[in-house]
């Protein structure tokens, strides 16, 4: 805006310079043919005057006129007039009309006043003008109309930038909406014609992203949830017929069963959390973490938590739930059957950490593996989807926080989640 009103302030100055120059020229010849008219005017009365009347005459000049005749030079203060382009244009135009050695002078006495010195007979005489009779007092009359114009000019300025400013900012405000894999309500489609063009494309985006996401989430429901009802009777038949399997055998399909059935239950829930609508309620985190951690009191595996009583804060307590299940699974799956759990307030932030000491993920890797279906090493393991850290993700920017999977000091996965306070 500033740039603009710069450029519109200077523009109007460039112009008002033009303009002031180019009418200097002809307001100077104009006022000096006037003056010039003035002085000799008065010295051809003078001249032929009946010196009788000569007296009665230069009264009337005076009075009326505000011209007043001496036989002698100033006798009040002068100085020479200001050098501007404009006066010496005015003295070189009186002194070609009047004659080269015509002497201007400016008195500052009583009267702000010009004198004109012109000889008659070889004796010098002199003619008082008051000085508004030549020129105006302007400059203040200057100084109003460009404060006008810089008025204007601001006001243009701001006027042109908040039709692109206001569009584009809502357009910004709505992609981070996005990113955090909210849904935006449309922004609206005003301003220029660029800016409207661009405001439609990414409603158009936006409805499209939309419809894609549900489409999926609906497809996985759609799809898990018909999987169930058959893989449930397999089940079944299975155990019916168990007798005539090995036992290694049926163990093996059993468990293949069981895997099939978390990768479903996986789907299941990246499907719920897209299109996840549920309240949110002002929860204790802590007491959710020690929730979640008791129902892993296993023997063979030891999940504790550290909790660091954090602020209450505002969350999805299904949603956050999920997360936590999700980490921990991980870390008992792919890391170690040791899992720590620390809860601390962070800079304003709430943080989160499952920790364990297994293999952890390469630095390298850490972003990747929160994108849907992509795991470390497919063919390390059989089972798994490749949605949980996915899953954890979604959750967390719903929650308008982050993932980061960090190597632990020591060996081992950091996997932290920071929630912002409010
Ligand atoms: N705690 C962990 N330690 C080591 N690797 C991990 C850990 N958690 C996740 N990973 C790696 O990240 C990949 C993606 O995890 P995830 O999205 O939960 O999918 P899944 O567990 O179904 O394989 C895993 O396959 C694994 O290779
Ligand atoms: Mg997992």
């Amino acid at each position: 805006m500033l740039l603009l009103a710069l450029l519109l302030v200077a523009g109007n100055s460039a112009w008002l310079q033009i303009f002031r120059v180019s009418e200097r020229e002809p307001r100077a010849a104009q006022i000096a043919q006037q003056v010039a008219s003035v002085v000799n005017l008065t010295r051809s009365a003078l001249i032929t005057a009946n010196p009788d009347k000569r007296f009665d005459l230069l009264r009337d000049l005076s009075e009326q006129e505000g011209i007043q005749v001496y036989a002698h030079a100033p006798n009040e203060p002068v100085e020479p007039l200001p050098d501007r382009p404009f006066v010496r244009l005015l003295i070189a135009e009186l002194q070609r009309r009047l004659g080269d050695d015509t002497q201007i002078v400016h008195s500052t006495g009583a009267v702000d006043s010009i004198w004109i010195s012109f000889d008659i007979d070889d004796i010098e005489y002199w003619v008082r003008l008051p000085r508004e009779r030549i020129e105006r007092a302007e400059q203040l009359r200057w100084i109003g109309w460009g404060l006008l114009v810089l008025l204007l000019s601001v006001a243009g300025a701001y006027l042109i930038v908040s039709r692109i400013d206001r569009p584009l900012r809502d357009l910004t405000r709505a992609a981070a909406a996005i990113g955090r894999g909210q849904t935006p309500d449309p922004v609206p489609e005003t301003g220029p014609s660029e800016i409207r063009t661009l405001s439609h494309a990414f409603n158009q985006m936006s409805a499209d992203l939309k419809r894609l996401d549900e489409d999926r989430a609906l497809l996985l429901a759609g799809v898990s949830h018909d999987l169930r009802t058959p893989l449930a009777r397999i089940r079944l038949e299975l155990e019916m017929i168990g007798d005539k399997a090995s036992p290694g055998q049926m163990d093996g399909m059993l468990q293949d069963i069981a895997d099939i059935d978390a990768v479903i239950n996986q789907f299941l829930d990246f499907a719920r959390v897209s299109g996840e609508q549920s309240a949110t309620t002002e929860c204790d985190l802590d007491e959710l973490v020690n929730s979640v951690v008791e129902r892993y009191q296993r023997p063979g595996q030891s999940v504790t938590a550290r909790c660091g009583g954090v602020p209450r804060l505002q969350l999805k307590p299904l949603a956050i739930q999920r997360l936590l299940t999700n980490l921990i699974d991980n870390a008992l799956r792919h890391g170690s059957p040791t899992v720590e759990i620390e809860t601390a307030l962070i800079d304003q932030r709430v943080r989160l950490s499952v920790l364990d000491r297994g293999p952890g993920i390469p630095p390298a890797d850490a972003e990747r593996m929160l994108q849907p279906f992509t795991r470390l090493n497919a063919a390390r393991s059989t089972s798994g989807s490749g949605l949980g850290l996915a899953i954890v993700d979604r959750i967390a920017k719903l929650h308008r926080g982050s993932v980061q999977l960090l190597p632990r000091d020591g060996g081992g996965l950091d996997a932290r989640v920071e929630l912002p306070l409010t």
